[in-house]
């Protein structure tokens, strides 16, 4: 789960949290302390203690990317800094809490005599944290007796109104489509006369994209945003929600940075994504989501969610589907991600883009963002 920063209400107000919790079965990464080295060894930015201080940001977000984790993984950092004055510590501070961003680890900060290296000003050292792995319980989508009911179950399909709409307003004739499950979209769009690429790591549900009318004009791949094959696409697209199922920092900046690759430069990315606020979650209960659908060659299916835990901005929860007819019931479990706008915008921009439009859907008023970003060069 995702760190979660305690703040006190009686202490006195700091620019760092008193304290940072990590989740059960979380996976601590111990950093050596991050150095001002270049490739070759060498001490960088000689008498310069902001220099040295960026340096040591970069190594430790590198470092960090090694064992899979981001700053946003960081529980604890302990700066220090070769100097007996307080200014130069005050000036190092500075540069590694601009650094963090709205997750303003707990710290500490410390002037000493002497850094190993030569020249060495300043380290800084930090705990991580990491769920065991990218929690997302793959909801049923690699499930093919899942995947063939995907569509009879959900037949509604006017969400995708909107990104066709953005689609032929942006004047694009490349997409890519990510997460694109059993392929609607990418299918809607081919018919238009695009070139449409549809991505996703359940093979169930390409496989049923496959068989769809009109699904030989797409290309299908089997994989996600990081295993793409070199493309220069105008236009990506998650829809129906892909954005939540990256449930690690790690995983949703390796498929932004998937995309921007796959985008030609300039090119556009457009997603949705639930309003934390709204607490959709609170409704994914039986009495709320129970359906029950006649599904040809099939008979009746009866469909309904269980939330089964809310951890910070993990959401878990059950769906079940039961096939009345043969007495089967295929239970999936799917973990989603709430991020804050805010959360998304930082992770765009740190990822190459640029936000244009953070927009209302118009099949869900009010319960989800729709963003427009640019890839920038
Ligand atoms: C709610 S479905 C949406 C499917 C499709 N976009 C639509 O509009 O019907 C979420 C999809 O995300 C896919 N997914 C899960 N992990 C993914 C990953 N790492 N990269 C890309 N897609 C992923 C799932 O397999 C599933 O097809």
């Amino acid at each position: 789960m995702p760190i979660s920063l305690v703040r006190s209400a009686t202490l006195a107000p700091t620019d760092y949290a008193y304290a940072a919790a990590t989740g059960a079965g979380d996976r601590l990464l111990f950093l050596a302390g991050a150095c001002p080295l270049d490739e070759s060894g060498r001490t960088v930015g000689e008498g310069d203690y902001e220099a040295q201080a960026h340096a040591v940001v970069r190594n430790l977000t590198q470092a960090l990317a090694d064992g899979g984790a981001s700053l946003r993984d960081v529980a604890f950092t302990r700066v220090l800094v070769a100097s007996r004055d307080r200014g130069d510590l005050v000036a190092v501070w500075d540069v590694v809490r601009a650094a963090f961003g709205d997750h303003d680890v707990p710290s500490t900060l410390l002037g000493v005599t002497v850094l190993g290296y030569p020249g060495q000003l300043v380290e800084v050292e930090a705990v991580a944290a990491l769920p065991e792995a990218d929690s997302f319980a793959d909801g049923g989508f690699s499930d093919p007796r899942l995947a063939a009911l995907y569509d009879p179950l959900d037949p509604d399909r006017s969400d995708l109104d909107e990104y066709a709409a953005i689609a032929a307003e942006l004047g694009v004739s490349s997409v890519l489509d990510v997460g694109c499950g059993t392929g609607t979209y990418p299918c809607l769009l081919a018919g238009r006369g695009l070139q449409v690429t549809g991505v996703d790591p359940a093979a169930a549900s390409v496989d049923v994209a496959r068989g769809k009318p009109g699904a030989e004009a797409v290309t299908w791949l089997v994989g996600d945003a990081t295993t793409l094959p070199p493309m220069q696409v105008d236009l990506a697209t998650m829809t129906a929600n892909v954005a939540q199922v990256f449930t690690t920092d790690a995983s949703w900046e390796a498929t932004l940075t998937g995309i921007r690759r796959a985008l030609r430069p300039g090119g556009h990315l457009v997603f949705e994504t639930r309003i934390p606020e709204v607490r959709a979650w609170e409704r994914w209960n039986k009495e709320h989501t129970f359906s029950s659908v006649d599904v040809p060659g099939t008979g009746r299916v009866e469909t309904w969610n269980e939330l089964l835990d809310v951890r910070g901005e993990l959401v878990t929860f059950r769906g079940v589907v039961r096939l009345v007819d043969e007495d089967v019931t295929i239970p999936s479990v799917s973990t989603l991600r709430f991020r804050s706008r805010e959360q998304i915008e930082a992770s765009l921009v740190r990822c190459g883009f640029e936000v244009v439009e953070v927009g209302d859907t118009a099949y869900a008023p009010g319960r989800a963002w729709l963003f427009h970003a640019r890839r920038t060069d």
